[in-house]
């Protein structure tokens, strides 16, 4: 029995660090292909962006497929562990946690960004059918103009939302006490538990 230590193991299997990648790579490249026309940087920057928003659902629905099929919820769903360790931390003492692979804050900034990541894909994909695309013809008149207002509100709240939380969550994942998370979605070896690291093993 070892106490005291840090159980490591491999925290992401290859094709989550697969997905968590090109999901990435994905929401870089279309937050990058729609915000730096609007800084002023200008080049045809529709079909990177449709096409990149195409391999993103692919990403998410391989996601889920992995979800339903191999990991199952429960590492993800927040409860009272969560809000006592929140609240822990405010109030500065947040010892004696039972062990979780995901804390509270990767929790919130996966349910945050999942809804965002959501909203924008759906949206995106309906707004896809207001261009000329290999596969089919423009077609604007499936919806009011008063409904793809609503649609574009969506796109561009939710894009805003990611941009936000993409910066947040890079910037925490640099940081030199997070360098062994960095480490585990690289090679997939790491702590097995974001909270409460320290855990007993035989
Ligand atoms: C309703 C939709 C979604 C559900 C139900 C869901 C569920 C989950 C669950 C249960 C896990 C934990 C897997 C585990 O380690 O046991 C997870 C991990 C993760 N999710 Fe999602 N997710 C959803 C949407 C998304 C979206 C849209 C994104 C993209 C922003 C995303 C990105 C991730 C990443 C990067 C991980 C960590 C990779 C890993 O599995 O090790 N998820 N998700
Ligand atoms: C270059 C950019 C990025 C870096 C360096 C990065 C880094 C990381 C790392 C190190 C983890 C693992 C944390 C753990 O093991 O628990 C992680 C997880 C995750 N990443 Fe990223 N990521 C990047 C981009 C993105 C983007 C663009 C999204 C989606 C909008 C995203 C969504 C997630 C989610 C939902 C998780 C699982 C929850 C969590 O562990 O916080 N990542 N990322």
């Amino acid at each position: 029995m070892r106490s005291d230590q840090t159980q490591t193991g491999v925290r992401h299997r290859w094709p989550d660090r697969a997905f968590h990648w090109v999901m990435a790579a994905t929401v870089i490249v279309l937050t990058g292909s729609a915000f730096l026309p609007i800084l002023g940087i200008r080049f045809d920057w529709v079909p990177i962006h449709w096409i990149s928003g195409i391999v993103l659902v692919v990403a998410i629905l391989f996601h889920l497929v992995r979800v339903f099929a191999v990991h199952g919820f429960r590492e993800m769903i927040p409860g009272p562990e969560d809000i006592r360790e929140a609240a822990g931390d405010l109030a500065g003492r947040a010892g004696g946690l039972k062990p979780a692979k995901y804390d509270a804050y990767q929790k919130s900034y996966h349910w945050a960004s999942a809804i965002a990541v959501l909203a924008v894909t759906i949206t995106g994909v309906i707004m896809l059918l207001k261009i000329d695309t290999p596969f089919w013809r423009r077609d604007p008149s499936i919806m009011s103009d008063q409904d793809w207002g609503v649609v574009y509100v969506i796109h561009g709240l939710s894009s805003l939302a990611i941009l936000f939380l993409v910066i947040l969550h890079v910037y925490f994942s640099i940081l030199p006490e997070h360098r062994a998370m960095l480490r585990a979605m690289i090679a997939g070896r790491g702590p097995l538990f974001a909270r409460g690291n320290t855990h007993e093993q035989d």
